[in-house]
């Protein structure tokens, strides 16, 4: 049995990652942004789910969500799944909460919810504005950086796995009823990693797409954009991402 921690699970792909989970055995740890929010967790809790709450667009929040995920710790693997598409939540949504919460919540998988658009996305991040104050980058160009943070984990923090998720077009609220994928499989990837023993899944720094690695963009994997993009990270927050080596993850 593993115990996993899974952000934004209200809804679609995360909702379905849990309850996959949950059916599994496992112990999982579901979040949502609001007690108001938690009522659609309902099922999961039932089910034995444990709840934590935490608005990711509100940094004080996520560091206290942190905090509350930390002490139900270690984990075996934190899917870092909640996402916006568009506004001005994207950056901290999408790019701050997970790598806050990768510093904060201790855990010897990382899976990151990135997506084919990341393919559009811009290696630039002059003009991001991390506090969401107003829109400075698109949702390709977040989805890129939650990948480039993946790479960026996976090099300095050997001693866990870190991989990233295209989880493919599916009819959730965000993809939309035209999403042209299976919705089954919208979780499954993620939940495979989060728990599997097979040793592809065990090679840090990978961008999958149902159970298969494909290459992502160049920038992806371009160690001076990964420093880049952490020390902006570190600036705004506060938060440094420590090196840390050992010999369970592996490089690819
Ligand atoms: N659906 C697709 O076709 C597709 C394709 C590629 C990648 N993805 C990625 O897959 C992930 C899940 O997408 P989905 O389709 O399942 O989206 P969804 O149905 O809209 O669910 C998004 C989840 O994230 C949570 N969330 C968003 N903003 C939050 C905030 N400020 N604080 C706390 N939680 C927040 C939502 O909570 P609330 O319910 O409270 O809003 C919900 O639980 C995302 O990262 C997305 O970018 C999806």
């Amino acid at each position: 049995m593993a115990r996993i921690l899974i952000t934004g699970s209200t809804e679609g792909i995360g909702h379905a990652a849990a309850s996959s989970l949950l059916h599994d055995g496992h112990d999982v740890v579901v979040h949502a942004r609001n007690d108001d929010r938690a009522q659609a967790l309902r099922d999961l809790v039932a089910r034995g789910a444990s709840p934590v709450l935490g608005d990711l667009a509100d940094l004080d929040q996520v560091r206290r969500l942190g905090d509350q995920a930390a002490r139900l710790g270690p984990f075996d693997a934190v899917i870092h799944n909640a996402g916006v598409i568009d506004g001005a939540a994207l950056l901290p949504v999408n790019v701050v909460a997970p790598y806050l919460l990768t510093a904060a919540v201790p855990a010897a998988r990382l899976i990151y919810l990135s997506s084919s658009m990341h393919r559009g996305g811009e290696a630039d991040i002059a003009g991001a504005d991390w506090a969401g104050a107003s829109k400075t980058l698109s949702y390709s160009d977040s989805k890129l950086l939650v990948t480039v943070l993946m790479a960026a984990v996976a090099r300095r923090r050997t001693d866990l796995i870190s991989s990233a998720v295209d989880p493919g077009w599916v009819p959730t609220r965000m993809g939309g009823p035209s999403a042209s994928d299976d919705l089954a499989l919208g979780h499954v990837t993620q939940a495979w990693l989060a728990t599997t023993h097979d040793p592809s899944a065990l090679v840090s720094g990978r961008y999958w797409h149902h159970q298969r690695v494909q290459t992502p963009h160049p920038a992806v994997h371009d160690e001076a954009f990964q420093d880049e993009l952490l020390a902006a990270l570190a600036e705004y927050t506060g938060v440094t991402l420590a090196p840390v080596r050992s010999q369970r993850g592996v490089r690819p």
